[in-house]
């Protein structure tokens, strides 16, 4: 079954069954500053979820489009990609889990109106109960007239709770995984049946939420007016399993954009999908009004573009390939009848932003060429280690063993070690930009990271050693801090933030560097990641005259102001939750 008779059918179904059928919206979110793009089908209709009444009523079905990128990095494995359409039937107040439950079960297994999936590979899972919601008992017995007990399985919140992100509707939820293994793995025990979802033997390819609780802060703070049903089906998923596919990138979806990557039918090349899927990601952005930037949505873009024309210069192709890809996503069948392309707009938006990326890439040549090393090329010249490896592969020189005479030599590992040495991972919230750090090396994002550094600090000495950084994002318009502590900060201490960080740069002080082996550097107090692993040796950025004295020091790898002095008047802009116990602050410098 393709994928537009997949979309098809599930939009029938639910139609017949009394639910309108609206658009999807944009990925870009109209009235929810704190997320970059919708993440799931919900997002847009939060105000309807909490009780304002829908124009089209109260059974609702879509297709939502959705961009996820915190698993970037897996794009180019079986299932992960960064766009995605998800499926969903809505109830804002109206059926519940009787009626949620039988018709997935229906639309799931039904020859005739639906999917005509084998019940007997069917696996259920529902909710366990914890101190905020019990045993989900009435899902369990209602799924009990469909399924055999013993393939529906309790488990706890962390798999079966749903919420979009710290505030907000949430609820239990159930979820549906279809075997797909060639032998079929029949009855299995709960503890085989996790092992087989590890091995992806079994994969998820439905969820209905019931969404009947509310969460503030990362807390769940009680029952929302009304009882509303959110299901999910990943348009991807259910195409593989379907198209008996073993991965995404082999189903219809997938295959008219990897034939202009690759020949023939061998898709297992991981950069061949990496092309795939930022290609038709990006072209999805693109006509919704996003183009390449240095910050927030359209830096994603950007990273999105760079890489897949990364990964296509490795495999010898070119911007030429880029633009075939995106015209086969905007033709589409599956696409081109349910949404809008600017060809135009397409083109030159990936035009430009790959040619501006070569000349940036022409200038880290020249200085590859001189014998920088790996990292400072990245820091600098926003060379990913790939390409610095590549280009020794070029030249025969590889990047522990220098035969030519050049001096950037550096293993993957030294530069991993620095590169989380650098970048402040920020691990907090499922909607992050790309990992946090600085979007780029320009003055202002310098001038921002040792603000951040003085910030740090600051925290700690009104708010006491609770605090941890937790992230940190860096813009030339302002920067990001995530960390550690359990509740708002009250108007007072936030002046006294502002106070001592205004101080510290009024007092003009040096920003230093010294380089110590770890242990060392560990003793001299300065702030760093437990439980990261650092290299032997470390860079300690410390802000005043000496080590001892210094306000605040810190395991980093630049980089930095030389001078406080250099730095505008700070100002907190906002400080606000962003889960539970971990608070965040946006400042900028004026
Ligand atoms: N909102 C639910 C999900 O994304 C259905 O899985």
């Amino acid at each position: 079954m393709n994928s537009e008779e997949i979309r098809k059918r599930f939009l029938a179904f639910f139609e017949k069954r009394g639910h309108a059928i609206i658009p999807s919206a944009s990925l870009v979110p109209e009235n929810d500053p704190s997320v970059l793009f919708n993440t799931a089908g919900m997002q847009p209709l939060v105000p309807y979820l909490l009780g304002e009444p829908h124009p089209a009523g109260k059974r609702i079905a879509d297709v939502q489009k959705c961009v996820r990128t915190q698993d970037i990095d897996e794009v180019g494995d079986n299932t992960h990609d960064t766009f995605f359409e998800m499926l969903g039937n809505w109830s804002l107040g109206d059926y519940f889990k009787e009626e949620a439950i039988k018709w997935s079960f229906e639309l799931l297994t039904n020859k005739e109106e639906g999917f005509g999936l084998d019940p007997k590979r069917l696996y259920i899972t529902v909710f366990e109960g914890d101190a905020n919601a019990p045993r989900d008992d009435e899902a369990f017995n209602i799924w009990k007239e469909y399924m055999p007990e013993n393939r529906i399985y309790f488990m706890s919140a962390k798999s079966n709770w749903w919420s979009a992100g710290d505030s907000g509707p949430c609820g239990p939820d159930t979820e549906m995984f279809y075997d797909i293994t060639s032998e079929g793995l029949g009855d299995m025990s709960k503890e085989e049946y996790m092992k087989a979802d590890a091995e992806q033997k079994v994969v998820e390819i439905w969820n209905d939420v019931f969404m009947e609780y509310m969460k503030q802060d990362g807390k769940v703070i009680g029952k929302l007016p009304q009882k509303n049903v959110d299901t999910g089906a990943g348009l991807e998923r259910l195409a593989m399993v379907l198209q008996h596919k073993e991965n995404i990138f082999d189903t219809d979806l997938f295959s008219t954009l990897m034939e202009k990557i690759q020949e023939g039918t061998i898709r297992s090349d991981s950069r061949a999908r990496v092309i795939a899927d930022h290609i038709r990601t990006s072209v999805f952005m693109i006509n919704d009004g996003v183009l390449p930037a240095n910050s927030d949505r359209g830096y994603i873009l950007r990273r999105l573009l760079r890489r897949a024309y990364l990964k296509a210069r490795n495999l010898n192709l070119d911007l030429g390939t880029l633009h075939e890809v995106a015209l086969s996503v905007m033709l589409h069948p599956s696409y081109a009848g349910v949404y809008t392309f600017d060809q135009d707009r397409t083109f030159s938006a990936i035009h430009d932003e790959i040619h501006k990326f070569k000349e940036t890439l022409d200038a880290g040549l020249k200085e590859f060429e001189k014998g920088t090393d790996a990292f400072t090329l990245f820091t600098t010249h926003g060379f990913p280690y790939e390409l610095t490896e590549e280009l020794h592969r070029e030249r025969g020189t590889t990047t522990t063993q220098n035969i030519s005479g050049v001096s950037n030599i550096m293993s993957k590992a030294e530069f991993d070690a620095k590169f989380k040495a650098h970048q402040d991972l920020s691990r907090a919230g499922a909607e992050q930009k790309f990992k946090g750090g600085m979007a780029d090396n320009s003055e202002m994002s310098v001038k921002y990271h040792t603000a951040t550094h003085l910030l740090h600090q600051a925290l700690r000495d009104v708010l006491g050693d609770e605090v941890g950084q937790k992230g940190s994002n860096i813009t030339p318009e302002r920067l990001r801090f995530d960390f550690t502590f359990s509740r708002k900060m009250t108007d007072e201490e936030k002046k006294k933030v502002e106070d001592i960080v205004n101080e510290k740069i009024e007092a003009k002080l040096p920003m230093n560097k010294v380089v110590l082996p770890k242990a060392e550097a560990e003793k001299t107090g300065a702030l760093h990641f437990f439980g990261e692993k650092y290299p032997d040796e470390v860079s300690v950025y410390y802000i005043g005259d000496s080590l001892e004295t210094a306000y605040s020091k810190e395991f980093c790898g630049g980089p930095h102001v030389s001078n406080t002095s250099e730095l505008g008047r700070f100002k907190i802009q906002k400080e606000e939750a962003v889960s539970a116990g971990v608070r965040r602050i946006k400042a900028i410098m004026e």
